[in-house]
């Protein structure tokens, strides 16, 4: 996918190519550095950060292997990844995907970097015959706007669920 999209750095007034694409190796420590600030800065999360970003680490290891069941895609400005999210479908129901790791750098949040990710992702999803779509949704008024609905809600989180089918289908 390509997009233009105002450009933070010049105030808006020139227009950038950002690009949604699948994860490669060098992407690694960005996108690591985009979950840890959001993890620790914005939710001043150290200790509950340490396994997730050791989890994170392994997805993108099997991402970036090739592994048919797990994938990541990053949000590209030029060599700078400025947004990532990932997908995988469930070892548990045949069917059914899972969202995780959405994050938006800070200067490129609400210009479509999101959205654009999470359309991507379910596309991958869709294309592996998964029905159903789960995350756990630290902020649910994003996904709802994009047809989630709460499954269960604990006090940070939010189960939510999509049927990825076609009306008709
Ligand atoms: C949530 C997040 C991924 C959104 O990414 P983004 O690139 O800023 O979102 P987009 O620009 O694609 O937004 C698309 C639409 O959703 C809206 N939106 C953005 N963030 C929203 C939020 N938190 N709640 C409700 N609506 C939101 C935008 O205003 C936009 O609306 P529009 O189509 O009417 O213009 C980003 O804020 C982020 O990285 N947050 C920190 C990490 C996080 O919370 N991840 C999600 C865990 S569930």
């Amino acid at each position: 996918m390509a997009e233009t999209q105002p450009d933070p750095a010049s105030g808006g007034s020139r227009t950038l190519a950002c690009g949604i694409r699948p994860i490669v190796a060098a992407d690694r420590d960005a996108v690591l550095g985009l979950v840890w600030h959001h993890l620790l800065d914005e939710l001043g999360e150290p200790n509950h950060g340490d396994p997730d970003l050791l989890n994170l680490d392994r997805e993108i290891a099997r991402a970036v292997a090739g592994d048919d069941d797990i994938a990541f895609f990053v949000a590209a400005i030029g060599d700078r990844v400025v947004g990532a999210g990932g997908v995988a479908l469930s070892f548990m129901t045949v069917g059914t995907a899972e969202l995780g790791w959405l994050v938006i750098d800070p200067d490129y949040r609400v210009k479509g970097l999101g959205a654009a990710l999470l359309v991507r992702r379910e596309r991958w999803a869709i294309e592996r015959h998964a029905e159903l779509m789960l995350l756990s949704a630290g902020q649910p008024e994003f996904h709802e706007r994009y047809g989630y609905s709460i499954v269960v809600r604990s006090a940070n989180e939010a189960v939510m669920a999509k049927s990825l089918k076609r009306p008709g289908g």
